[in-house]
């Protein structure tokens, strides 16, 4: 990966985390330091810890004094990690009124076929990335449209900022307009052209099969989606999974052997420890418990599931069966790129079923729980020494209304709970991507 190679310390109150704090005693689930530091060099995280012992173990190792940057008093975490959105539904954001089949038809399925232009396809890209940035996120698990260009325009756009990310073309092939359908036999042939000029992790590029959902792919269609999963079993799988209750009628309409939607995906061997399946809201124990033995991951898009009005997704009961779980912005359903945002719907949607989410578990999430959902935890997610240098700064005193509440926080977990439930991307004050200041250069 290309880098910046002058070393760098980057001082500010560090956050890091080490577990998940919900299950883990709290206190031993993460580190954090008040007067903390990072040393970069060549893109990657080569010292943490207090800043004093930082910085004297850097100049005593590069026999010079080091330059600092000083981010004090803001937080400094690792980068956010989405892990399920749709670029090209970057200007299909805040569609007015409609329910999943509805809104796919009306806007998204509307949208989408714009990207038959790369110019367009380009200009999205970058504009998309961009955002993710201005947000926070460092890695995002990306759907492109249907045509192959978009998922260039994507990985090319990714590779210029040096941002690690995973996605790939969906491949749809009924139920949407002619102009947006692939065909069994051109959706294997482009994904795989792209899995061999995209997936190259050295590179930070991952890519991801993307079978839209069941309604989308005829049998034959899921068929290849098996064959690609079998001949790259390095790469992702995504799609989506009960996430509304029409939808849930329909896809299993389509397959009248499921006699769970789930059951769809299982018997076309798309369940993986890769897999990842947006939304997973309503299911039984059964399916759920299925997923917990395929090692498959649920995105919890909480925007996304209030926006178009699917459910609440039942968090502690994933969790008690076994089940991984990620959490995600799943923009243009969600309405926001801001997982801190997204964070504070979690948190509502948790509440309304009697169930907590306490900031240090959020933000455990948001960086090395969303990390080990891709099983990408020894690069990104977390600042230890080796990992990729994507950070994130926040600072909880952004708007007025913040630099208020702030002032009688107490400790850690208020301000990192103001920052979720107040915050957006005026609070991420710099991101750095392989050791480069990226937000202040945007
Ligand atoms: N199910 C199939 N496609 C989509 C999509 O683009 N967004 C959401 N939220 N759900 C989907
Ligand atoms: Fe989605």
């Amino acid at each position: 990966m290309s880098a910046q190679t002058t070393p760098r310390l980057i001082r500010g109150r560090i956050l890091t985390f080490l577990e998940n704090p919900s299950q883990e005693s709290a206190a031993s689930a993460y580190h954090f330091y008040e007067d903390g530091a990072l040393l970069i060099a060549n893109g990657k995280i080569a010292d943490v810890g207090d800043f004093s012992d930082v910085q004297a173990r850097a100049s005593v190792n590069l026999g010079a004094e080091v330059a600092v940057v000083d981010h004090r008093p803001h937080l400094i975490m690792p980068g956010f990690i989405d892990t399920h959105l749709h670029f090209p539904q970057t200007q299909a954001i805040a569609s007015y009124g409609a329910q999943l089949l509805e809104w796919l038809n009306t806007y998204v399925f509307v949208e989408e076929q714009k990207f038959e232009s790369a110019a367009h396809a380009d200009f999205i890209a970058g504009r998309f990335l961009d955002e993710l940035i201005r947000n926070g996120t460092t890695t995002a698990v990306a759907y492109c449209s249907v045509h192959k260009q978009s998922a260039q325009s994507m990985f090319a756009a990714a590779r210029q900022r040096n941002m690690l990310m995973v996605g790939g073309k969906v491949m749809m092939d009924r139920n949407a307009p002619e102009a947006l359908r692939d065909t069994p036999q051109s959706g294997y042939d482009d994904s795989k052209a792209l899995i061999e000029a995209w997936h190259k992790p050295d590179q930070r590029n991952y890519y991801a099969i993307s079978p839209r959902f069941a309604i989308t792919s005829t049998p034959e269609q899921l068929e290849m989606s098996k064959a690609l999963v079998q001949e790259f079993p390095d790469c992702y799988v995504q799609t989506h999974l009960s996430e509304n209750r029409d939808e849930i009628a329909f896809a299993t309409s389509l397959y009248p052997a499921a006699k769970y939607y789930i059951d769809i995906y299982a018997h076309y061997e798309l369940l993986t420890p890769k897999t990842i399946l947006g939304h997973c809201i309503h299911m039984c124990d059964r399916e759920v418990s299925l997923m917990a033995e395929r090692g498959a991951v649920a995105a919890f898009c909480p925007t996304s599931n209030l926006f178009l009005g699917s459910g609440l997704f039942d968090h502690d009961r994933f969790a008690k069966l076994g089940a991984r779980i990620s959490v995600a912005t799943d923009v243009g359903g969600g309405s926001s790129f801001s997982m801190l945002e997204t964070m504070s719907e979690a948190y509502k949607i948790m509440a309304l079923q009697g169930q907590k989410l306490s900031p240090l578990q959020s933000y455990y999430m948001l960086t090395l729980g969303n990390a080990r959902a891709l099983g990408l935890q020894d690069k990104i997610g977390s600042l230890h020494v080796g990992a990729d240098a994507d950070i994130v700064v926040l600072d909880a005193r952004a708007k007025p209304a913040m630099d208020l509440r702030m002032d009688v926080a107490a400790t850690l977990e208020d301000e990192l709970f103001i920052l979720q439930t107040m915050g957006d991307d005026r609070c991420v004050s710099e991101v750095y991507i392989a050791g480069k200041a990226m937000k202040s250069a945007l």
